[in-house]
């Protein structure tokens, strides 16, 4: 059995285990227009649930998964207009032969097939509009009845199996992190100061188009690393300051990678820069550390806020207790964002299920502001891949906002902050593999050591 019947069958299993008797229906995108019907973006984006369960990677596929066990596929078959437009195209018999099913049909069939089928449906909610509305009409309801029939247990089945990742996919996460790598090397070798933050996204979607794969998400290249998901216009970086990374490729294959460094766009670390780094770095590396099967993420969390609360004790900003100080979110001003988020087929693995990803059975979302964005906060297993991306930031309106408000002034030296407004942020993010033995960071060696950095850094001819 090949590995996508093979998945199909688990789930499939495991559904039956929990008393669930409907068909599953997956699906798959459809490409998406840009500003007009027939001009569309690309590259093309599979849904993920798609892509692990059937290993479609092309538009207009549904997949379905018997109440039986049996799965189908539904899709186009290619006519000779089509042919004339795109080229040779698969027929739909080997689209089928590739996903493992037992049947395949035109993806005209199938409203008319769920249509005359009985028996209830199981399926995620669809996050792309024009699904949704694809959707209601192939069940007859409105769009608002297909997002609050998402079914929880499909969900929860869906993240136990995908979150737990066998040594081939772990291997395509790695494919992704070489290719990142090189990205990495060859923007930190461009950097100097007068360089252009598009140049440098220039150089990244080069590299993308050249190996033939997409970024995993719009690449973060700024030296305002305090704003969290920067994505502004393009800027000349200056002499002095600080430049943040945040970038990953997606294998062929859609798994991603997802990877943040920080570096003196002159080459060398100033003493306030440094100080702040190695504290950055210190977090990371207590937090990799404890990263080991049973350990709840939410707990690696608190180790790296404590990390950070610590340095920051040491630099002066911060003061008092440090679990103090974590516990009622001081060390937020500084830190406000969660350690990291399960990486796989998607970036924010599984993020389009919501919090089951995260916290499923385990806890809620804390409302404690910092906390709140933590997405991950499981217990670990053995084959999950997480990402570990501790920061310090200076934002200068919440701090101008905490300071007059005097919040946490027990723990916070606001009046040295003054100084350090103008600063930026730093962030250091690995991938992470939970291993039996403890964990592994995956992909080459990125530098993330100052003397490391200090010496890729504007060495390009
Ligand atoms: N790489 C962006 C993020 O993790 O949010
Ligand atoms: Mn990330």
């Amino acid at each position: 059995m090949g590995i996508y019947a093979e998945r199909r069958e688990q789930l499939h299993r495991r559904l039956r285990e929990r008393g669930e008797a409907g068909r599953v229906l997956f699906a798959g995108h459809v490409l998406q227009p840009r500003n007009y019907g027939a001009n569309v973006y690309r590259p093309f984006r599979q849904n993920s649930h798609v892509a692990y369960y059937f290993g479609i990677y092309h538009p207009g596929f549904v997949g379905v998964l018997e109440a039986d066990g049996r799965s189908l596929l539904f899709g186009p078959q290619p006519t000779l207009e089509d042919v004339v437009w795109e080229g040779p195209l698969d027929a739909l018999e080997v689209w089928g032969q590739r996903a493992e099913v037992e049947e395949a049909h035109p993806i005209e069939d199938l409203e008319k097939w769920i249509r005359d089928a009985s028996g209830g449906w199981l399926h995620t909610r669809p996050y792309q509009a024009d699904l949704g509305m694809r959707m209601a009409r192939w069940f007859g309801c409105t769009t608002e009845a297909v997002m609050a029939g998402a079914s929880k247990i499909l969900s929860e089945e869906i993240v136990s199996q995908r979150l737990v990742k066998s040594a081939q996919e772990v291997a395509e996460i790695e494919r992704a992190l070489a290719m990142t790598a090189a990205g990495y090397e060859e923007v930190m070798r461009a950097l100097r100061p007068g360089v252009t933050t598009a140049s440098l996204i220039g150089r990244v979607m080069r590299r993308a188009y050249e190996e033939g794969v997409d970024v995993a998400y719009p690449p973060i290249i700024t030296s305002h690393g305090e704003i969290l998901h920067a994505h502004g216009d393009s800027e000349v970086l200056r002499d002095g300051r600080l430049l943040l990374m945040d970038m990953g490729f997606e294998a062929p294959s859609l798994y991603a990678s997802d990877i943040t460094r920080t570096m003196p766009i002159n080459g060398r670390f100033t003493p306030m820069q440094r100080d702040i780094y190695e504290v950055v770095l210190q977090a990371q590396s207590a937090a990799i550390a404890a990263i080991r099967p049973g350990i709840a993420y939410s707990e690696v969390h608190d180790i790296a806020c404590e990390a950070v609360a610590s340095g920051l004790v040491g630099v002066g900003l911060m003061k008092g207790d440090v679990k103090e100080a974590v516990a009622i979110g001081a060390h937020a001003l500084f830190f406000p964002h969660g350690l990291g988020h399960a990486l796989g087929l998607d970036v924010h693995d599984m993020e389009d299920l919501g919090d089951q990803v995260g916290y499923g059975g385990e806890g809620l979302r804390s409302a404690q502001f910092g906390r709140n964005f933590l997405r991950f906060a499981r217990t670990l297993e053995e084959g999950y891949v997480v990402t570990v991306e501790p920061g310090i930031y200076f934002i200068p309106a919440l701090i101008g906002q905490w300071k007059a408000e005097g919040r946490h002034a027990d723990f916070i030296a606001y009046d040295r902050l003054e100084a350090w407004l103008a600063f930026g942020g730093i962030r250091i993010e690995d991938d992470v593999w939970v291993t039996a033995q403890g964990s592994k960071v995956l992909g080459p060696v990125i530098p993330k050591q100052v003397e490391d950095i200090e010496a890729w850094v504007g060495t390009a001819a």
